[in-house]
């Protein structure tokens, strides 16, 4: 894609991609996981672990995803191809080596993977880098297909508040009510799937508009609205007695809750929640100006992003607990306890404090499931020859149709026995039950850390670090370059005196990260969650 080309398809400044990107990465990561893993995983020590791993993996990898998409200028399958040759002698060997991992597996006795490894190495063999690209087309899509389910959720959970079908004041009330509609069962499926795909309409609506004047105009609305939102239910959660409890839950450190696993759940964590690992933040680098800060943008977005992560719970738990619902984390924290707190909630508002609370899951929900559209629509448009309308609702479609399935038929395997033998042993017997959860296993546990991992070794070691850095370099003067003590201390590396190239600088310790601390890190956490190692 050229410059020409992308007329309606680049954002209008740093500014516009900083808020589409942050409308990425703000979803249901942080409204809805973050919140509930930090209570459970030692509150404020969590926290600490976490800003570490966003620091160590987050951070370079995101810089890493942006710069390779603007370096490219095209969409995921050519960025995989145009910065190094698409097939060489490494990627044979590559090949090969997964190769090596099919004809293991067989031999453990798992030939359903060992049949899904010899196919990628086929792939492999015969796309080479394309391969990558490939799959940040495909996977968001299974991702939207089951996040679209959720959004439909948020929708249903507005009306029915709306028209006080929620009033609810204990959970085994929320379970009465939520229940069916979790499950889709109790008559409430059709509503589901016509909630989904009025999510899903949604998306489309401003997906189809293009990237500055759909994303970006509508990120540029949302997300300022997303925060006010939040400061409204932070100021009512923290003015309710007994609120400090709740915040003493979310951000007191406990160090005894503290294990390896708690790190593995760290970097699960930072990867969904920043868009990570998925071509998203490389889609939408391709449209950002050459003039732009990569460095400055990607920590703007990290911010934003954990800033709305921390409000969250500082709006849930105050609330939570102050209504008496103290033993109550997990997952269903927000879709079942909340709504049943902020009904106990004095002065009869409850309504009003859901609604609100629903509507700011939904806009954070949309924002992000808009991204997700944006790597396949972009590589239907440069590989397929596509209209941008066009791409925009076949995908949406597909993703749709996808969704109906995980929202009712197949919601649990055990209804398609043969079917489910065959998942479970490709996952290693790790999937639980619902398709939903098959999808979500499969895309956070395997394709997050694996495509993220393979977009740091490609952008350090096959496109070269040193290549990479000058691509950061342009509108990134300044910092990158720097001493760490000088900047520190407010100096420039002139005012040293120094050689500059026996400094420590960012740059360099950027590169360092993406070649070795990114890849060993998520090739850890990968082996942890398909169960090959155990902390
Ligand atoms: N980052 C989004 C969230 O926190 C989810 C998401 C993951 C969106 C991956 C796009 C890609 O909910």
């Amino acid at each position: 894609m050229t410059n020409e080309e992308r007329s309606n398809g680049s954002w209008s400044g740093q500014l516009g991609f900083l808020l589409a990107a942050a409308g990425s990465s703000i979803g249901l990561g942080n409204i809805w996981r973050f919140p509930y893993m930090t209570g459970m995983n030692g509150g404020g020590a969590f926290v600490l672990i976490y800003l570490l791993v966003v620091l160590l993996i987050g951070v370079p990898l995101m810089m890493a995803e942006i710069a390779l998409g603007r370096a490219a200028g095209s969409n995921p399958v050519k960025a995989f191809s145009r910065m190094a040759p698409a097939k060489s002698s490494r990627t044979a060997a590559l090949s090969g080596l997964i190769l090596g991992g099919g004809i293991l597996l067989l031999i453990f006795n798992n030939p359903a993977g060992a049949v899904i490894l010899f196919l990628l190495a086929v792939l492999f063999a015969t796309l080479g880098w394309k391969t990558v690209g490939l799959f940040c087309g495909i996977v968001p899509v299974i991702l939207l297909s089951y996040y679209g389910v959720i959004g439909g959720w948020t929708l249903i959970y507005i009306f029915d508040s709306i028209r006080g079908a929620n009033g609810f004041t204990t959970i085994e009330g929320a379970e009465k009510v939520m229940g069916p509609i979790l499950h889709a069962t109790e008559g409430r499926g059709p509503a589901v799937v016509a909630a989904q795909l009025i999510f899903m309409a949604l998306c489309l609506g401003i997906s189809i508009s293009g990237v500055r004047k759909g994303v970006e105009r509508w990120c540029k609305m949302l997300m300022p609205l997303l925060f006010l939102l939040m400061c409204v239910l932070i100021v009512r959660g923290l003015t309710l007695p007994g609120a400090e409890k709740g915040l003493r839950f979310f951000l007191q450190p406990d160090f005894s809750k503290l294990s390896t696993g708690t790190v593995i759940a760290a970097v699960g964590q930072a990867l969904f929640t920043l868009s990570l690992g998925m071509g998203i933040m490389l889609t939408y680098g391709c449209y950002l100006d050459r003039s732009a800060n990569i460095a400055k943008a990607a920590v703007g977005v990290i911010a934003l992003d954990t800033f709305a992560a921390v409000m969250a719970g500082v709006a849930i738990f105050p609330a939570v607990f102050a209504m008496g619902f103290s033993e109550s984390g997990g997952p269903d924290l927000t879709f079942k306890v909340l709504p049943a707190a902020f009904n106990l909630v004095p002065g009869g508002l409850g309504i009003l404090w859901n609604v609100i609370f629903f509507l700011i899951l939904m806009i954070a929900a949309v924002t992000s499931a808009v991204s997700l559209l944006e790597p396949p629509v972009s590589i239907l448009e440069g590989e397929c020859g596509m209209s941008r309308r066009n791409a925009v609702v076949l995908v949406t479609l597909v993703c749709s149709v996808l969704g109906i399935f995980c929202a009712l038929s197949m919601a649990d395997w055990n209804q398609l026995p043969g079917a489910g033998k065959l998942i479970k042993s490709i996952w290693y017997g790790t999937a639980p039950g619902s398709f939903f959860e098959t999808l979500d296993g499969f895309c956070c546990n395997w394709i997050l850390p694996l495509l993220g991992l393979v977009t740091a070794l490609y952008t350090g070691w096959v496109w070269g670090s040193r290549y990479a850095l000058m691509e950061l370099r342009e509108g990134g003067k300044g910092a990158l370059d720097n001493n760490i003590w000088l900047i520190i201390s407010g100096f420039d590396a002139e005012d040293g005196g120094m050689d500059r190239r026996y400094l420590f600088t960012p740059g360099i310790l950027w590169g360092a990260a993406l070649r070795w601390i990114v890849p060993i890190l998520l090739l850890l956490a990968f082996f942890n969650c398909i169960g090959l190692i155990r902390f």
